[in-house]
């Protein structure tokens, strides 16, 4: 049996949906590198959906010229071999030209082309780090589901941030399709899974979990005083744990809005997310726990 067969065109005719319109998409998208947290969505799409597609896309619109892209991981021959386990019927891996028809520079100033933004939402947060990222991922993201016109998408909650922005982008633009957020899969130590782990060398890779710690003493804080504890003594909570580590910088700790992004003094009844980033060595670590659901 041939691990998966790839399908560069015609995506849509090839998942049938001209011959049978009620069979159901599920999409996946992804950059790759695959790990278990990439596996479940997979998985999940496979459990809810008549055919799932995936793609392997190292979108450059969300790397700024200082960033990773052209030493982002790059494991197609495993990662097709691992979708293909998880049930996939299709693996799409377009190349940039494809994907940007106008051309794609790295320097924002000098784009062409048609980009989407999802304003308001795009420059906290990850945004406050990374000002080019949402903008490369709502726009890759529309290109993706215009190609797969999938029913159902899946996300993972370990980057909160573009589920919501995603999810904003779906409702202001009419996109027929459902996003569905899967739980973030972690190592036993409670690192959540990633791509750039594998950049982390063996003490770093010690280190790297202090993010997940610390928004745990943070959420057991406002677990214990629900309704008491302020907004301050969260985020106190988590910075003081993870300052105290000399291999990790903090570079912030959020708890905002699970929709708005808005940061929260009160956790009312849409709850919260309480997120944060770590730099370790050269690596960014990122993490988040939602709190006041349960
Ligand atoms: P990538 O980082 O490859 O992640 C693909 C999907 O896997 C995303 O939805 C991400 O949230 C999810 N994921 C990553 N780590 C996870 C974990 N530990 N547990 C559960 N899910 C996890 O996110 C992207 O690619 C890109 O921005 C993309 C959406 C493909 C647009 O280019």
């Amino acid at each position: 049996v041939p691990l998966a067969i790839l399908f560069y065109l015609f995506l849509p005719t090839l998942i049938h949906r001209s011959i049978n319109p009620d069979l159901s998409v599920g999409f996946v998208p992804t950059m790759g590198a695959l790990h278990a947290g990439h596996v479940s969505l997979a998985q999940l799409a496979r459990s809810q959906c008549d055919k799932v597609v995936a793609s392997i896309f190292v979108n450059p619109a969300q790397f700024a010229p200082t960033e990773d892209l052209a030493k982002y991981p790059r494991t197609e021959d495993q990662d097709v071999a691992m979708l293909g386990a998880a049930g996939c019927d299709v693996v799409f891996i377009p190349n940039v030209e494809e994907m940007y028809p106008a051309g794609i520079v790295l320097n924002v100033k000098d784009q062409r082309g048609t980009f989407v933004e999802v304003t308001g939402m795009s420059h906290q947060m990850e945004g406050s780090i990374r000002p080019h990222f949402f903008r490369g991922v709502a726009t890759v993201v529309s290109k993706l589901f215009n190609i797969a016109q999938p029913t159902r998408a899946y996300f993972g909650q370990k980057d909160a941030q573009q589920c919501a922005v995603v999810r904003t982008m779906v409702r202001d633009m009419f996109v027929p399709t459902t996003i569905v957020v899967g739980e973030t899969v972690r190592e036993a130590d409670g690192l959540a899974m990633s791509s750039r782990n594998r950049y982390l060398a063996p003490a770093e890779r010690a280190v790297a979990p202090v993010l997940y710690r610390g928004l745990q003493a943070g959420a057991a804080l406002y677990n214990e005083g629900r309704g008491v504890v302020s907004r301050a003594e969260i985020i106190a909570a988590a910075a003081a744990v993870v300052q105290e580590e000399k291999g990790a910088t903090l570079q912030y700790l959020s708890l905002a809005d699970p929709f708005s992004l808005a940061e929260l003094d009160k956790i009312g009844a849409n709850g919260a997310i309480f997120s944060g980033a770590v730099l370790v060595g050269k690596t960014r670590i990122i993490d988040n726990l939602l709190l006041g659901l349960s």
